[in-house]
């Protein structure tokens, strides 16, 4: 596996891969890397002939008073599990190789920004976008990968390639979860042993969402309100959230907002358990 810390040699690697007619798949991560993100780069490997992973955690992509600072950092780890999975390359720029003394260009997220995340976490997606387009300006892969466990991330990116002309196909994945449900995330890592069983309950509220769903629900309020109940009754064997940042039923495609569950809906949920926040979503239209 070849690593990169510099732009040129990582452009120049995947240039090269073009050149010999292979299929390139981009997986990029901010490392504290489990099972979700390796998933990913598996589903490269099944759709490309070479994939190239990126390791970074974006400072311009979190907010002040969000968890930068603290943000796992564990390289070595995360190159031995790349290796595992059979990751041809992996590029980790230092933050002055990104972001330069002068750097001051920004890209404006599309309207599908606007809302959850978008609102709640103000420059989030900001920078997410430019990240992702300059990862996608350095390394010209044919594809890249993003998990739908960020779904709000998956459609701002495939709207500002469409938006942007950007000559990439994008690759969605699905959530990877431990077997209690738990979607599998590099900040599970700052839960106790309490708050892990707390945690449990942002899958189980998409479940019960989805269940109500089956059994002919079509009431996004209803089915909200299900999704409040399960995150915060008591007398449960283990405590509930902290907080509920938003449990919505969205349009799948563009997070409109529903009235009625007709067609593709998603239901997402943000929560804090603890310190911690937590983000799960589940498609639930045509199930
Ligand atoms: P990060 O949180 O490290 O996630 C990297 C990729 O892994 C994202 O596409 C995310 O959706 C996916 N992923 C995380 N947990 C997953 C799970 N349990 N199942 C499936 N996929 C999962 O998302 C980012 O980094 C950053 O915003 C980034 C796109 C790298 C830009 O900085």
């Amino acid at each position: 596996m070849q690593v990169f810390q510099q732009i040129d040699e990582a452009r120049n690697w995947v240039r090269q891969q073009r050149a010999a007619g292979h299929r390139t798949a981009l997986v990029p991560t901010m490392g504290a890397l489990h099972q979700g993100h390796l998933s990913l780069v598996e589903l490269g490997r099944q759709r490309c002939e070479k994939t190239i992973a990126t390791i970074f955690v974006n400072p311009t992509q979190f907010g002040p008073g969000e968890d930068f600072e603290q943000y796992p950092r564990l390289p070595e780890e995360d190159l031995q599990l790349l290796r595992q999975v059979g990751t041809d390359a992996v590029f980790l720029p230092d933050a002055a190789a990104m972001y330069p003394t002068g750097f001051s260009t920004a890209v404006s997220p599309p309207d599908v920004a606007g809302d959850l995340e978008g609102r709640l976490r103000p420059g989030h997606f900001s920078g997410v976008a430019t990240v992702v387009l300059k990862l996608f300006q350095i390394l010209p892969a044919t594809h890249a990968v993003f998990g739908r466990k960020d779904y709000q991330q998956l459609l701002v990116i495939a709207a500002m390639v469409r938006d942007l002309n950007v000559d990439i196909e994008i690759i969605d994945a699905p959530i990877v979860r431990e077997a209690d449900g738990l979607a599998l995330s590099s900040r599970n890592r700052y839960l106790s042993q309490d708050e892990r069983q707390s945690a449990k309950r942002l899958s189980a509220a998409l479940q019960a969402c989805c269940d109500a769903f089956a059994d002919g629900n079509r009431d996004a309020d209803d089915l909200q309100s299900i999704m409040h109940a399960v995150l915060t009754e008591s007398g449960k064997s283990h405590p509930p959230v902290d907080s509920i940042d938003y449990a919505v039923v969205r349009g799948a495609d563009d997070l409109r907002v529903l009235n009625t569950v007709t067609a593709d809906a998603v239901a997402l949920i943000a929560a804090k358990v603890g310190s911690t926040r937590l983000i799960d979503n589940r498609v639930i239209g045509n199930t």
